[in-house]
């Protein structure tokens, strides 16, 4: 199986599980992070062994799980300490009212409290309950208590809850957790940058109902959005319309529709940051007539002809107001991709332009892939070999460290 792109990899995981409706979900969690590459240990209390069994999580995650205090590992060591040795990170999900008691008054009277005890690696909460528990004055003083003590923890999310009612108290979705899990494990050398990063596709409309698009999904868009701001960064993704979800919920999302809406999103925007990067498709032309009504077929009709005008060059007006703001620019070309897309980054004034041949298949558009060349404004070509959207965008934003360092020394 071909290990995603995670700084998880490689990495000695616990998962604490305790006893509430949504143990259930931790079984994807488990998965998901093998699938990342990590080697997962399971550590369930009593009471989660009421919601769900011990073999649906060996089987998952490869290892023995755990689930009584006294419990000898790798021969002769105690089980706690021996676990606490080789974690990198512990994640508690879900975490009840009861768990985040006990740690936060230091009471350790099981496998689990007595391991979060014994180890000095980074701990993440994943609380889930009702409403009114979650709100109670207990259960946020020992929040307060567990945050002030420097553990990590996630906001529960909105919804239905299983208890019939509808509030907070949900369990973050799956992504939420993995994200945040990442987050921990990523050094932050973006942090005070902030970047405006624009996604997807642009639609000209033609009538109500017809429009000019491009293949564009904004997988690579995310991508680098997402990567930025787990480095760090403050993000601001301006996107057209996408069947992706948000890449994180801390990520300010402007959507729009045409290349004239994108152009006002972004120069509203670009001022604040100092870092512009477009990835979007944007449709270098639209339909000179607005046609309100549908554009009706004629009985003996054979061709319909469109009057096309020009759209604005964001990117273009851009590099001449940019200033000293790093400006990157994507170039999905199908010949001479150096050629051409260096000739653009000189004509627009770029720093980085990122070319893609979009004719190869399985890259590009739609693709979970890209394979791409990254030229700066001296010509030097650097080719990046075939990698997912993720490692592409980790790639680029490199370089992107490595020009605003540059930059900070000239100042
Ligand atoms: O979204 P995905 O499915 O993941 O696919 C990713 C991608 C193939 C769309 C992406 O990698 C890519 O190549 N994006 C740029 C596509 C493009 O419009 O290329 P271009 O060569 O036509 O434009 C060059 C640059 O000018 C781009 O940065 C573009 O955002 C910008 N531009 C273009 C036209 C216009 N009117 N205004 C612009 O700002």
């Amino acid at each position: 199986m071909e290990k995603e792109f995670s700084m998880l990899n490689g990495k000695e995981i616990i998962v604490g599980i305790t006893g509430g409706i949504a143990a259930y979900k931790t079984a994807e969690l488990v998965r998901e992070l093998t699938k990342r590459g990590a080697n997962v240990h399971v550590v369930m209390t009593k009471n989660a062994m009421e919601f769900v069994t011990p073999l649906t999580f060996q089987t998952i995650s490869g290892n023995p799980v755990v689930h009584q205090m006294f419990e000898l590992f790798y021969g002769s060591k105690i089980g706690h300490i021996a676990l606490s040795d080789i974690a990198d990170q512990m994640v508690i999900v879900p975490a009840t009212a009861n768990i985040i008691g006990k740690i936060a008054n230091g009471i350790a009277d099981d496998f689990l409290t007595t391991m979060v005890m014994a180890t000095t690696v980074p701990i993440l909460f994943v609380p889930s309950m009702n409403t009114k528990m979650w709100e109670s004055k207990a259960v946020q003083c020992n929040i307060g208590k567990l945050k002030e003590n420097g553990f990590e923890i996630m906001e529960p999310g909105t919804g239905d809850l299983a208890c019939g009612t509808h509030g907070k108290g949900r369990l973050p979705t799956i992504g939420e957790i993995l994200e945040k899990m990442e987050d921990i494990f990523t050094k932050k050398d973006l942090k005070g940058e902030r970047i405006l990063v624009t996604a997807g596709p642009t639609m000209e409309f033609i009538d109500p109902v017809r429009c000019i698009t491009n293949r564009s999904s904004g997988k690579m868009g995310y991508a680098i959005a997402k990567l930025a701001r787990r480095r760090g960064a403050e993000v601001i993704l301006i996107t057209g319309k996408t069947y992706l979800e948000p890449p994180r919920n801390d990520i300010r999302i402007i959507e729009i529709t045409t290349a004239y809406e994108m152009r006002e999103a972004v120069l509203e925007h670009y001022k604040d940051c100092s870092v512009i990067i477009k990835t979007a498709a944007v449709a270098d032309f639209r339909c000179r007539a607005e046609n309100c009504q549908k554009i009706k077929k004629q009985e003996d009709q054979d061709i319909l002809l469109l009057e096309l005008e020009k759209n604005p060059d964001i990117i273009g007006e851009l590099g001449r107001i940019k200033e000293d703001r790093i400006l990157v620019g994507f170039a999905a070309e199908t010949e001479k991709l150096v050629d051409h897309a260096y000739d653009k980054l000189k004509r627009k004034k770029l720093d980085l332009i990122i070319a893609n041949d979009v004719s190869k298949p399985g890259i590009g558009f739609g693709s979970d892939k890209n394979e791409v060349t990254i030229i700066d404004k001296t010509g030097y070509a650097r080719h990046v070999p075939e990698k997912s959207k993720d490692e592409i965008a980790d790639v680029i934003l490199d370089a992107v460290k490595r020009l605003l360092k540059k930059k900070k020394k000239e100042r």
